[in-house]
């Protein structure tokens, strides 16, 4: 068990991306509080992960679409000061038309990857200002800057956690709190036969390896990174869509009417 690293709070840590995040900190000498619906999934990640580092692991269920799980879990995060990092993990995803998206499904993409990140990132932030210190990871997508037809609600989510992270990335700055948001490509986990649209699908070329994606994202939090592409050639890219963005907003932000709408 670390006294130094504190406790990383994992959502979704059932298998996929979640699980090797958990088996990833538990390497740095997290201990963990590892979030799913499953018991007998967060069992077996919790046992693998105690054959190979000597942390504690705890295990919460509890579905994250649903209300009042949520509000446990957000009360169960919000007031330990042993937890240093908060690792938004879990996602829900449904591949189809919009017009034949079930408000079900609809409701659980939301629910999942805007209302409980949010949620939990809330409960967990006070104690991290408090202290002036810990990390918040909210995992997005490439998706988020790419409105893929039949993935509409899911993109969109994403989106979501890029604009609401960087927002509270600049209410954060300079306070010791990590806001770090993760953009992973397709990578081959059990997500995309989840949402309908079993992997073989994408051009295998596009598709990355988790453990990449993880070992990559572990080593821009060793870093202290806010933005992790794992799959970008150069991040220059990233700043220069930041520029793009600043003067977009810069020509938005005007109360004169466009001089092509002037009659
Ligand atoms: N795989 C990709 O290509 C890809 C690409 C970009 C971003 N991402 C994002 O990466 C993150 C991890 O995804 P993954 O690839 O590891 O997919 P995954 O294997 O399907 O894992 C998703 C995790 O989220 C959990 N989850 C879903 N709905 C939940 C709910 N209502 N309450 C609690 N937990 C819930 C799942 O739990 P159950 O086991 O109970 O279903 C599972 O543990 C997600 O945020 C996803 O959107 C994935």
């Amino acid at each position: 068990m670390s006294d130094l690293k504190g406790t990383a709070v994992v959502t979704g840590a059932t298998g996929g991306v979640g699980a090797l995040y958990a088996a990833g900190l538990a390497e740095r000498g997290y201990d963990l509080l590892l979030v799913g619906r499953q018991q007998s999934s967060l069992d077996a990640v919790a046992k693998a992960v105690k054959q190979k580092a000597n942390v504690k692991v705890d295990i919460l269920v509890a579905n994250l679409a649903d209300t009042a799980d949520l509000a446990r879990v957000e009360a169960r995060i919000s007031n330990d000061p042993a937890i240093t990092a908060l690792i938004n993990n879990a996602g829900a995803a449904t591949f189809g038309p919009l017009a034949r998206l079930s408000a079900e499904a609809i409701d659980e993409t939301i629910a999942v990857n805007i209302t409980a990140l949010t949620g939990l990132t809330r409960a967990v932030l006070p104690g991290f200002l408090a202290r002036g210190a810990g990390a918040i990871v909210n995992i997005a997508s490439v998706l988020a800057f790419h409105p893929w037809p039949e993935f509409g609600v899911y993109n969109a989510s994403k989106a979501y956690v890029v604009s609401f992270s960087q927002a509270v990335q600049g209410e954060v700055a300079g306070k010791g709190v990590l806001v770090q948001v993760v953009t992973p490509p397709a990578v081959d986990t059990g997500f995309w036969n989840s949402a309908g649209l079993p992997v073989a699908n994408l051009p295998a070329g596009a598709v990355m390896k988790p453990q990449h994606l993880v070992d990559a994202a572990l080593k821009g939090l060793d870093r202290g990174e806010s933005w992790v592409f794992p799959s970008l050639p150069e991040q220059a890219i990233w700043e220069d869509h930041q520029k793009t963005r600043q003067a977009l907003v810069g020509g938005l932000m005007n109360g004169a009417l466009a001089a092509r709408y002037v009659a």
